[in-house]
């Protein structure tokens, strides 16, 4: 039996926590699609980590993890986040296995994301310039490496021929980038050398048997559903698809195997990069929430883009993944505003509609909002949904309705802890 767990949002939506709380009910969690561009958070007895590749059931002694074929792996990032596991002495080979389809992120992927986001000028996707873009062109155009030829010793000459048609491909874009491939070359091949020591599986037998065997597995997705490649706010989205169907493909479960899809969102919205956002607020309410929320990219650092919730965008989601349970998360950093409104219809060419038009830029949307009476409670102490302050059950339960899928948990705080299950 296999759960899906994905943001409804444009990521950051707090998946890391919430697979990290869920883990235990599940013996494998694995990722699905995406790579080291996302960074996804948890945190516990006062430690807060950040993982990219590592599928956030990590810490837990009873899950495997496995980063499944859909994935995007860069060797130099994973050793970094090895490095970084080091000192919790976890059994990394026992406990995390790598697919053998997975593709791999080249140093020159990097150059070639920084080269097209450069020539592209004001009209860049504002990617986290890991590479992303440019392996899963190279995936879709049959010229990608694998992790699986890292078993041949051949790999070094698959790899030459690609990072030289890549140098070909930088010179093309005719922009400044200033680099030293020698150097990124041996901090790769450290890279390799780590990931081999890890277990490579043939990921889809791997899950068909344990579905066969009755083990319980939860597909941790990546970004949001409004970064999807197809469904997304086109062309500023990430390169996989990050809906339900990606894991599919991203890890070979059929579609009639997937029992629960878990939708995460935040009690309001955030973007990091460009792109349309119709609820973006510029004002003081938005830098509320920035700083209430701490609401800093997890991979890069950049601020990220605060607004109000779009309940058309979030429906959209929820009917694209066939979501049956909501998570909503940060309901804390909404504690203090009077007013708290919500989207539920745009303003679109003179009409007011309630699904997401081909394009949600500011010139052809405006959002309508719904305003609700907010609360003033600090939730981060609380841990029962009984205690929960009568407004903001009233805005879940508005929630609720609009949706037509129960909230089952209500995050509180970024620990583990701060979780309120319904
Ligand atoms: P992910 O990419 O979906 O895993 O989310 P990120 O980790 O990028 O961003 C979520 C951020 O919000 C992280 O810093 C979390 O520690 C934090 N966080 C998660 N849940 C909550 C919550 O309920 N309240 C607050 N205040 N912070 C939260
Ligand atoms: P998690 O899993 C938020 C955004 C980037 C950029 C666009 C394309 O932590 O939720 P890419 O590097 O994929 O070419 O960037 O997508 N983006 C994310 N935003 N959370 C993420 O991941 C993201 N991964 C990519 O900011 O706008
Ligand atoms: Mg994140």
């Amino acid at each position: 039996m296999v759960d899906l767990l994905l943001g409804l949002q444009w990521g950051d939506e707090g998946k890391g926590k919430i697979v990290d709380v869920l883990t235990k009910e599940y013996d494998i969690i694995a990722r699905f699609q995406g790579g080291p561009n996302a960074g996804h958070t948890l945190e516990f007895d006062g430690i807060k980590h950040v993982l990219h590749t590592i599928p956030s059931g990590i810490f837990h002694k009873n899950a495997i993890n496995v980063v499944g074929n859909g994935v995007v792996i860069d060797p130099v990032i994973f050793k970094k986040e090895l490095d970084n596991l080091e000192k919790f002495n976890i059994d990394i080979e026992t406990k995390l296995f790598i697919s053998r389809k997975a593709h791999l992120i080249l140093p020159t992927h990097r150059l070639l994301d920084a080269a097209s986001e450069a020539s592209k000028g004001k009209a860049k996707i504002g990617s986290t310039l890991k590479g992303i873009g440019p392996t899963y062109m190279d995936k879709t155009g049959r010229n990608g490496m694998r992790v699986g030829d890292l078993e041949f010793d051949d790999w070094k000459t698959k790899y030459r021929a690609l990072a030289d048609k890549h140098e070909a491909m930088i010179d093309f874009y005719n922009v400044e980038i200033q680099y030293n491939l020698d150097e990124l070359e041996a901090e790769f091949c450290e890279g390799v050398e780590t990931l081999k020591k890890l277990t490579f599986i043939d990921s889809e037998e791997y899950i068909f048997k344990a579905q066969a065997e009755g083990k319980k597995i939860l597909a941790e997705g990546a970004q949001g559903s409004l970064l999807d490649i197809d469904f997304g706010t086109y062309p500023f989205v990430t390169s996989s698809n990050t809906t339900a169907a990606g894991a599919c493909t991203g890890l070979g479960v059929a579609p009639n195997n997937i029992k629960n899809v878990l939708g995460i969102f935040k009690a309001y919205t955030t973007r990091v990069g460009s792109g349309p956002f119709p609820t973006e607020l510029f004002d003081e309410d938005g830098a509320t929430m920035a700083k209430v929320g701490n609401e800093f990219g997890a991979t890069t650092g950049r601020p990220r883009r605060c607004g109000w919730l779009d309940l058309v965008a979030l429906k959209y989601a929820v009917q694209i993944n066939g979501v049956t349970e909501l998570m909503m998360m940060k309901a804390d950093v909404l504690s203090g505003f009077d007013t708290i409104k919500v989207c539920t219809a745009y303003q679109y060419k003179g009409e007011e509609i309630q699904h997401l038009p081909y394009s949600i830029e500011e010139e052809y949307v405006t959002p309508v909002y719904t305003e609700m009476k907010g609360w003033s409670e600090d939730l981060t102490k609380l841990s029962k949904a009984e205690d929960l302050p009568a407004t903001l059950n009233d805005y879940i339960a508005f929630l609720e309705e609009q949706l037509n899928v129960p909230i089952k948990i209500v995050s509180v705080g970024p620990d583990r802890l701060q979780t309120i299950h319904r």
